[in-house]
C-alpha cells in the first residue's frame, strides 16, 4: 500500500487500480472513503474483507453527477429536487435500484434500493470521472474504529488491504453524510450527518420522518434494516446430507461434489475454489435465484467462520431465523 499525494497522475493510476478491481482510499468532504468499483461484486466483497465487518451493511455508492444517478436508480420528483439542492455535498439518498443498473447485489446487501451520493471534493470527483464508474465507499477504517479524516489514519487502520491511499489532507466535515430515504413520498432520515435535517426541511419545504433512534448511529446497522432481503423459502444451515427432495442447495467449496448427488431442482456453489471473497460477492444473487426457483426450502452447506465467512454466516443465520 502507498499513501500518495493526489496529483493528476496519481488519480489516473488510482482509476486504473479501481478498474482492475482493487481498493483505493480517497478523501471526500466528510471522511476518507474505502473505494471499489460498485459494479464489481468481488471488489465490493473486498471492502467488507478489508474493514473486517462481521455483517453486510449496504454501502453508499458515489457518483460523478446526477445523470449517473438516473442510470442507476429511479428518482421521484422530490428526490430530484433534494439532489439538485444538495449535490455535490454530504447528502446521501436511498432510491429504488434500476434492474439494469449493473451494480453488484452485495453493494445493496440484497436490498432493491441503493444509497447514492455525489461528493463535494475535487479529488473524489476527479477520481469518479477518471474511473468512469460508480464507486462504493464506506468510511476507510477497520470495523468499530473511528472514521478516518486523514490519509495516515487510513494507512494505520487498513495497511496493505488497500492498493493506494490518495492523500488530500484533512477532510472538511469529519462526520459522515446525512442519509435520507427518498425512494417514496415519505422521506425518512436514516442517519443524521453533516447536513442538519432542519436545513433540508426548510430548503425544500418537506417534512422528514425521524425514526425514534435516528440519531443513534447503530440504528441502520446491518440486519436491523427491517427491509433486509429475506428469502421466502425456509433456510436450513450446515446441511451435509439428507437433503429433502426438491430442496434447493446453496453450497460452498468442496461441497461441489454434492451437485450430482442431490435430487434437487437447484444447486448453486458460492465458490468452487472455496474463496470467501468470491462467495460473498455471489451470496445475495444466489439467494434470490434459489428462492425464485420455487423450492420450499434452501439447504446451506457449512461455511467456514473465518474472514468474510463471519459476515456470510451472519447473513445466513438471519435468513434462517424464524420470521413473524
Ligand atoms: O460521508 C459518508 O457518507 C462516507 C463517505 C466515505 O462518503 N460514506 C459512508 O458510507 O459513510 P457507508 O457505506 O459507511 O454508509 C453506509 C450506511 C449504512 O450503514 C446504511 O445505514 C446506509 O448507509 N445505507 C446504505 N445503503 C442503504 C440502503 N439501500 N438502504 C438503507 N440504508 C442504506
Ligand atoms: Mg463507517
Amino acid at each position: 500500500m502507498s499513501v500518495v499525494a493526489a496529483t493528476p497522475e496519481a488519480i489516473s493510476e488510482a482509476a486504473l487500480l479501481l478498474q482492475a478491481g482493487e481498493l483505493v482510499a480517497f478523501p471526500t468532504e466528510t471522511v476518507y472513503g474505502l473505494g471499489a468499483d460498485a459494479t464489481n461484486g468481488k471488489a465490493v466483497a473486498a471492502i467488507f474483507d478489508a474493514k473486517g465487518r462481521p455483517h453486510f451493511n449496504p454501502l453508499i455508492v458515489h457518483v460523478a453527477d446526477i445523470t449517473v444517478a438516473h442510470r442507476l436508480a429511479y428518482l421521484p420528483d422530490a428526490a430530484q429536487r433534494i439532489c439538485e439542492a444538495f449535490w455535490p455535498g454530504p447528502l446521501t439518498v436511498v432510491l429504488k435500484r434500476r434492474p439494469d443498473s449493473g451494480l453488484s447485489e452485495l453493494v445493496s446487501a440484497g436490498l432493491d434500493t441503493v444509497a447514492l451520493r455525489m461528493p463535494d471534493h475535487p479529488i473524489a470527483r476527479s477520481l469518479l470521472v477518471a474511473a468512469g464508474r460508480p464507486l462504493a465507499a464506506p468510511s476507510a477504517n477497520r470495523s468499530g474504529h473511528v472514521s478516518p479524516t486523514r490519509a495516515q489514519h487510513v494507512a494505520d487502520d487498513l495497511g496493505d488491504k488497500v492498493a493506494m491511499v490518495l492523500d488530500g489532507g484533512p477532510t472538511a466535515h469529519g462526520i459522515e453524510s446525512t442519509i435520507i430515504n427518498a425512494a417514496s413520498e415519505r422521506h425518512v432520515m436514516l442517519r443524521s450527518g453533516s447536513i442538519p435535517g432542519r436545513t433540508i426541511e426548510t430548503t425544500l419545504g418537506i417534512k422528514l420522518v425521524r425514526p425514534v433512534q435516528a440519531d443513534r448511529p447503530q440504528v441502520t446497522a446491518p440486519g436491523q434494516l427491517a427491509s433486509h432481503y429475506a428469502p421466502r423459502a425456509r433456510v436450513r444451515l450446515n446441511v451435509t446430507h439428507d437433503f429433502a427432495p426438491g430442496e434447493a442447495v446453496l453450497a460452498f467449496g468442496p461441497f461441489e461434489a454434492l451437485r450430482h448427488r442431490t435430487v434437487t431442482g437447484m444447486f448453486i456453489n458460492l465458490s468452487e475454489r472455496a474463496d470467501l471473497i468470491e462467495a460473498a460477492a455471489n451470496l445475495f444473487a444466489a439467494l434470490r435465484k434459489l428462492d425464485a426457483s420455487g423450492a420450499s426450502s434452501i439447504a446451506v452447506t457449512p461455511i467456514p467462520e473465518q474472514g468474510l465467512g463471519e459476515a456470510i454466516n451472519d447473513r445466513l443465520h438471519r435468513a434462517a431465523a424464524p420470521r413473524a
